[in-house]
């Protein structure tokens, strides 16, 4: 059958409140037109972020029951550990309350002020863990990744060449190498297995430790499948396994592809590196065996990483998003191309030329979402990236609008009803204004800020 669908059926549902026009212009006007400040419920398609927001499945409802939340030697811990391994057979296994604390447990570790560590992009919260440290994070992606509109298979992948001479020029302050799989800030768009081995190669040469950001591991291993040559027949299991056999270790937020609401690890293969770890994990999250989570949640992470590595969703995953991606593109609306695995991302720059940077057209076309149709998205721009440390203020390098598409949550119908509203809000698209920064806080504006419409 031609036809891919969702392949699952749906036990409990959560309902959607329908709002009207004029109710969400009244809302986005009690929000400050700032979408972190809308509630969820006043939202129809929320598309803020993937992470966290996944359905679980009954299978993993069964699980949370199972869970055992005693403080040490509990069997949720020992299932949470097998299924890790089971796919990144690292030696240690780090639980942690969710990615962004192995994070900080690793770069407390290895970071410190004059260290530099170079990946593909650093996500945000990777990037600020190694500048806490005084630390640099330093992004080596290859051209192709900055181009929106570039059809590269593997716009996630590293540039080799300037790792080698990165490496030949600052091997002494390099602790680690890093990848991120797939490249959330580069629109969540995969890293080959070729890339993943090249770029472990290399740090080994320099007899450097790679760790890789394994987020959406999942997502990236189908795209490896689908896109790299020779790969087609194998099980995404083997792919994976062979992506993290380059690394030394790795770090991890399940509330991507474990389908968890909450949790993460950090997993390495170094002794003395585990033993510090652990240390720091019991000062900071908990006990070496929950790390900051409940027995339960451990469970529930172990039964969705079964669940993630099946063909049938990653083939419906990634054809959802492209679907829309496609639909879009069809109908003259600018996306990041090729679509990632996670998001579809709307060049809200292209779209509204008659927007300057600095009035946001990214946040102008959020906004008009909302009110034209209840979506929830996210500017990716300007109000995001556009102040500076030393106060000013500067363009970023894109203005986007990121639609994340949370896992196994909407359906087709959902889909279209989303392109509907877009395409809406396309149509008359010389009529969007941009938008003003009313009010900001000293860092982060975009969590905060207040703005006005610009009329
Ligand atoms: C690539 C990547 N790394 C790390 C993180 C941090 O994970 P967490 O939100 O669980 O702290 C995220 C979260 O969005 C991410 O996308």
């Amino acid at each position: 059958m031609r036809t891919i669908i969702e392949p699952f059926r749906i036990k409990s549902v959560e309902p959607i409140r329908m709002t009207s026009v004029e109710q969400r212009r009244e809302i986005l006007r009690d929000a400050h037109y700032n979408l972190f400040a809308v509630r969820s419920q006043d939202v129809l398609i929320d598309l803020l972020t993937d992470s966290g927001t996944s359905a679980m499945s009954a299978e993993q409802w069964a699980a949370l029951m199972r869970g055992d939340e005693s403080y040490a030697g509990s069997p949720s811990f020992e299932r949470f550990e097998a299924a890790v391994k089971e796919l990144m057979p690292f030696k240690h296994v780090i639980p942690t309350h969710q990615g962004r604390a192995a994070e900080a447990i690793l770069f407390s570790i290895v970071g410190g002020p004059g260290k530099k560590i170079p990946s593909n992009t650093h996500f945000d919260t990777t990037r600020g863990n190694i500048e806490a440290t005084g630390a640099q994070a330093v992004d080596l992606l290859i051209e192709e990744g900055k181009n929106p509109s570039s059809l590269h298979p593997f716009k996630g992948n590293m540039d080799v060449g300037k790792l080698t001479t990165f490496l030949a020029a600052n091997a002494d302050h390099v602790p680690c190498v890093m990848i991120t799989v797939t490249n959330n800030a580069g629109g969540g768009q995969p890293v080959s297995l070729e890339n993943i081995k090249a770029v472990g190669e290399i740090a080994h040469r320099y007899g450097k430790p790679f760790y890789i950001d394994g987020c959406r591991f999942a997502e990236n291993a189908w795209f490896i499948k689908t896109r790299e040559a020779g790969q087609a027949g194998r099980s995404i299991p083997d792919i994976v396994r062979d992506m993290f056999a380059c690394a030394d270790g790795m770090t991890m937020s399940a509330k991507k592809d474990a389908f968890a609401n909450i949790g993460g690890w950090l997993a390495v293969n170094d002794d003395e590196l585990a033993s510090t770890a652990k240390n720091r994990l019991i000062l900071t999250e908990g006990f070496t065996s929950y790390g900051g989570l409940a027995g339960r949640d451990l469970d529930a992470i172990a039964q969705g990483l079964k669940e993630v590595v099946d063909e049938d969703y990653l083939q419906y995953r990634v054809r959802a998003n492209t679907y829309i991606g496609e639909r879009l593109t069809a109908a003259g609306v600018p996306i990041v191309q090729p679509v990632g695995g996670h998001a579809v991302f709307i060049d809200a720059g292209a779209m509204l030329p008659q927007i300057p940077a600095l009035r946001y057209p990214g946040q102008a076309l959020a906004v008009a979402l909302y009110e034209a149709g209840g979506i929830r998205s996210c500017e990716i721009g300007s109000v995001m990236f556009g102040r500076q440390t030393d106060g000013t203020e500067k363009p970023a390098a894109m203005e986007l609008v990121r639609l994340a598409i949370p896992r196994r949550v909407y359906t087709q119908s959902h889909a279209d009803y989303l392109i509907e509203v877009i395409l809406e809000v396309a149509q008359r698209k010389e009529s969007l204004k941009g938008m003003k920064i009313v009010w900001e806080p000293k860092a982060l504006r975009h969590f905060t800020a207040q703005f006005e419409p610009l009329r």
